[in-house]
């Protein structure tokens, strides 16, 4: 994130002699974006930090695709066999070379640290709420939260009821996009939402161990179980620009104007390969000839993944929370029938709903052959 933050004891200069009370060395840990040229945070650890005991089991990760002809889709993802931790419950729903889409119905608690080597997270809480906890502190979450993880930092999820998260694994940067941000980083008057509207972690005690501490590691075709020899979370301090962090949608403040204001009014995050916007409650477009409802495009150029979280969907038909429509480059979509001109008058919307837009085309994966609206193709055609 691009603004500083510092949590419990660190030196007053970079790189110097830092000591405990006991007079025991600390040993300091860069850990940087983009070699040492982008964000960076500096850890100061009680043990080494590099000390690994050894390796353990590998899992892959397999992404199998579902073919399907050409086409708008819809799945239903509340539908999904899906349970486990955080981890395990992952169900994938589509991909390409820049993001990986996941849905989780999480019912455990993490019984191990993990760390994404590969990927940023980008993780939607539909329903539930826990607690993150990760070597930068401690950050409590519940429904529509977006927690912000990346690569690098080490966690572990712990719920208290019964959790459902949509999940991105992003091969970039999850960043707050750039037309929002001034020269120097600061999120300017027009951006949406603001810097007091970000949460960042809390740092508590270290937790000073030496043994074998499992840390599960996400590579690009699996996991890699990794004994570490000094628990991670042994961080007395650490301050700078990279950790994780968290923003609830609603604290997304909509645009709205006298006529339908497009998708990007509504991005919330952006990143390599892909936008995310937040559709939020809202007036709607106060023109007395303006029609609400979403004119009939074509996006030439992405992918559309609209996941529906909360609310009542007025452009579409056959909705239910936690569904996700599909619609690829180049195939016109928009409202069916009786929804373009049922919506002119509406004066507001209720909803909440989470959109992906992909630069480059999506596969759908083999978990969503269980959950598809066969119906959905054809939505356009009758009454
Ligand atoms: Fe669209």
């Amino acid at each position: 994130m691009p603004f500083y933050r510092q949590q419990g004891n660190i030196p007053p200069k970079r790189h110097t002699v830092f000591r405990s009370e006991s007079n025991k060395l600390y040993f300091e840990e860069l850990v940087s974006r983009e070699g040492f040229n982008s964000l960076s945070s500096n850890i100061y650890h009680h043990q080494m930090p590099s000390v690994l005991v050894g390796t353990e089991g590998f899992t892959p990760v397999q992404t199998n695709s579902h073919s399907l002809g050409h086409g708008n889709q819809h799945i239903f993802t509340a539908r999904l066999n899906s349970s486990g931790d955080c981890i395990s419950a992952r169900s994938l729903l589509f991909y390409n070379v820049d993001l990986l889409v996941h849905k989780a119905h999480v019912d455990s608690s993490m019984e191990f640290l993990y760390r994404n080597g590969h990927f940023d997270e980008l993780i939607y809480v539909q329903s539930g709420n826990g607690s993150l906890l990760t070597n930068f502190g401690n950050l409590k979450f519940s429904s529509g939260d977006y927690i912000i993880i990346p690569r690098g930092v080490i966690w572990k999820m712990e719920i208290n009821e019964k959790t459902k998260l949509l999940i991105v694994e992003s091969t970039g940067a999850i960043e707050t996009p750039s037309k929002y941000r001034n020269r120097f980083g600061q999120l300017m008057e027009h951006s949406p939402y603001c810097e007091r509207d970000i949460r960042t972690p809390i740092l508590g005690n270290p937790m000073n161990g030496q043994g074998e501490y499992v840390v599960k590691v996400r590579l690009t075709n699996g996991i890699q179980d990794m004994l570490y020899g000094a628990h991670p979370f042994d961080v007395v301090g650490w301050d700078g620009y990279y950790y994780p962090w968290i923003i609830n949608i609603r604290d997304f403040e909509p645009v709205v104007g006298s006529i339908h204001q497009p998708p990007p009014v509504h991005q919330m995050f952006q990143a390599a390969g892909f936008v995310v916007c937040s559709f939020v409650d809202r007036l709607f477009d106060f023109h007395p000839n303006a029609i609400p409802a979403p004119y009939y495009h074509s996006n030439v150029d992405s992918d559309e993944l609209i996941f529906y979280s909360k609310g009542n969907f007025m452009s579409r038909k056959g909705i239910e929370e936690e569904s996700m429509t599909y619609h690829p480059m180049g195939l016109p979509h928009g409202p069916q029938p009786g929804k373009y001109e049922g919506s002119i008058g509406v004066k507001s919307t209720e909803e909440q709903a989470v959109m992906i837009d992909t630069f480059k085309p999506l596969q759908l994966a083999a978990d969503v052959a269980s959950i598809l609206d066969e119906t959905y193709p054809d939505s356009w055609n009758s009454n």
